[in-house]
């Protein structure tokens, strides 16, 4: 086996419900969703659209917490690949009725308000329902539609839903009975992989490795330098169910525990590369509530419990929603190869379309998010044609300070404007020094448009995205100038998005 120094294992171990299984036989590609409809038969998970998107292949995820319990969270398994369930608890809608028959309070609140119809979204819902209740329920309208946002139903309509979602209610969180079953579940996680070795798989299909530290990932991308690097899949889960493609060998990052820290110093946050969009999110918005909204609104629950900041920067995707708001900040990443690490600047990190400054062999440990500085306001604002689970048309966000009515500092970048997230250079230039009024408003809009020709696309045509890029500029000269006039939704309507 050529790889990195250690002991390793070939078979993949995790509960299938409280059931132990060890899979020694398994493509590393196939997916979570086709290995518990085709090898287990349980076909309550349903496939609608294979790309993470309609949520009718929502589970539940659990993993030891640290403390003695265990974190539960959904994820779309038809974009899961089966060896990142090692070490896991895997909860399916089968998983939920008592064994003498009784239902779970999230199945009978969806029996009482007719919650389904066709039945083909009901076991995806119901999984969301399931976490909610894990989570220990919530009756605010706004948190049920986030919590579902990532489940399509197009028959019976939401309302039903989320009125089950208010009448299950949740467990609560001094339950004994619940924690106990978390406290055995996690004992039992941990006596089946705890100090059993790496996983690494050479079967015929591919191989797959999933180090657990830092070294060790430097290792065996050296070893490896063409490897895919999986994170949370959001991305490469879809290139195999969608482009067909096969990967070999993969190299998996989520379970590398010290790529899963968000530290915090007085100037700046550090969120390691196998952080995901749920658990960097608080912290994100205590640097700027803007990012925060950013990353609430990326994709579903489902996509954000699975995708990784550092992931959403290494695709170098031109719509990527944190990369414009990150440069804006003055973020910078560490990129790691073997033993040597370099800081590069996030602006610098896209070189053009489909190419970053990342060499084989080399990956993403860190991101650097520099906290503003005192008198400098953020304001970040996503364009799509939805609010929720939609790709970006285009994102604007800009750091500006003023001092006596002038502009002392100004960063302004873009995101769907060009090949890559970018500055607008000269927008930024015609800012910085001038009144903070409407002609030098009007003037950074006029240079906005000759930093950018973007192109038409099916999302926005190359004029929308112009004008809507310049437009933001007029929202953030509202929202810096005259905070009084309302520029966005809040409580009741934006609850109803
Ligand atoms: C339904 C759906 C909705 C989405 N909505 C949004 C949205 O609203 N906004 C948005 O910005 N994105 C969205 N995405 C895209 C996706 O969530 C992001 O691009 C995500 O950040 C990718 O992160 P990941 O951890 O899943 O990466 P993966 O899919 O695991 O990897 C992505 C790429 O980065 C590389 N990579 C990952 N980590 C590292 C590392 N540490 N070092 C080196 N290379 C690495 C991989 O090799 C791969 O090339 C959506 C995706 C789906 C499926
Ligand atoms: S099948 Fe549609 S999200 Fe998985
Ligand atoms: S009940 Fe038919 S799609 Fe939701």
């Amino acid at each position: 086996m050529a790889h990195a120094t250690g002991s390793f294992r070939s078979d993949i171990r995790f509960l299938l419900g409280n059931e132990e299984r060890s899979l020694c036989d398994v493509d590393p590609q196939m997916t979570v969703l086709e290995y518990l409809r085709l090898s287990e038969r349980k076909s309550g998970t349903k496939e609608g659209c294979a790309e993470g998107d309609c949520g009718a292949c929502t589970v539940v995820l659990g993993e030891p917490d640290g403390k003695g319990g265990m974190a539960y969270r959904t994820v779309n398994a038809c974009i899961q690949f089966v060896p990142t369930l090692d070490g896991k608890q895997l909860l399916t809608v089968e998983h939920l009725k008592s064994s003498d028959g009784t239902l779970h309070p999230v199945q009978q609140a969806m029996v009482d308000t007719h919650g389904s119809q066709c039945g083909f979204c009901t076991p995806g819902f119901v999984m969301s329902l399931y976490q909610l209740w894990l989570d220990g329920g919530e009756d605010d309208r706004g948190a049920i539609n986030d919590a579902l946002a990532g489940n399509l139903c197009r028959c019976t309509g939401y309302g039903p839903i989320i009125e089950a979602a208010r009448k299950a209610g949740g467990v609560a969180a001094n339950d004994a009975a619940e924690q106990k079953r978390r406290s055995d579940i996690a004992a039992r996680l941990s006596a089946m992989v705890d100090g059993a070795g790496t996983l690494a798989l050479e079967h015929p299909a591919g191989r797959y490795y999933a180090p657990q530290t830092s070294d060790e990932l430097a290792a065996l991308l050296v070893q490896h330098p063409d490897a895919t690097v999986l994170a949370g899949g959001t991305d490469v889960g879809l290139w195999v169910t969608k482009m067909l493609k096969r990967l070999d060998p993969i190299i998996y990052i989520g379970d590398v525990a010290d790529l899963k820290s968000v530290s915090e110093t007085e100037d700046a946050l550090i969120i390691g590369a196998g952080v995901t969009y749920s658990r960097a999110h608080d912290a994100l918005g205590r640097v700027a509530a803007d990012v925060g909204e950013l990353v609430r609104r990326i994709g579903s629950r489902q996509i954000r419990n699975a995708g990784t900041v550092g992931g959403n920067i290494a695709n170098g995707s031109p719509i990527g929603d944190t990369p414009p708001a990150l440069i804006a900040l003055g973020a910078k990443i560490v990129l790691r190869m073997g033993d040597v690490r370099r800081e590069v600047a996030l602006e610098d990190f896209f070189v053009t379309y489909g190419k970053q400054d990342r060499h084989p062999g080399e990956f993403v440990q860190s991101v650097i998010v520099p906290k503003p500085a005192k008198g400098v306001v953020f304001k970040a604002y996503k364009i799509s044609k939805r609010f929720d689970q939609d790709i970006t048309a285009v994102l604007g966000a800009f750091a500006i300070k003023v001092v006596d009515g002038k502009v002392a500092e100004f960063r302004a970048a873009f995101g769907g404007m060009a090949g890559t997230p970018m500055r607008a250079a000269k927008c930024e230039a015609a800012m910085i020094g001038k009144d903070w009024n409407e002609a030098s408003l009007n003037a950074a809009q006029l240079e906005l448009a000759k930093d950018f020709a973007p192109m038409t696309d099916m999302r926005a045509s190359k004029e929308y995205r112009v004008l809507v890029a310049q437009n933001l500029l007029t929202k953030l000269f509202i929202e810096t100038n005259a905070p009084e006039i309302a520029t966005r939704l809040v409580g009741k309507e934006a609850a109803h998005v």
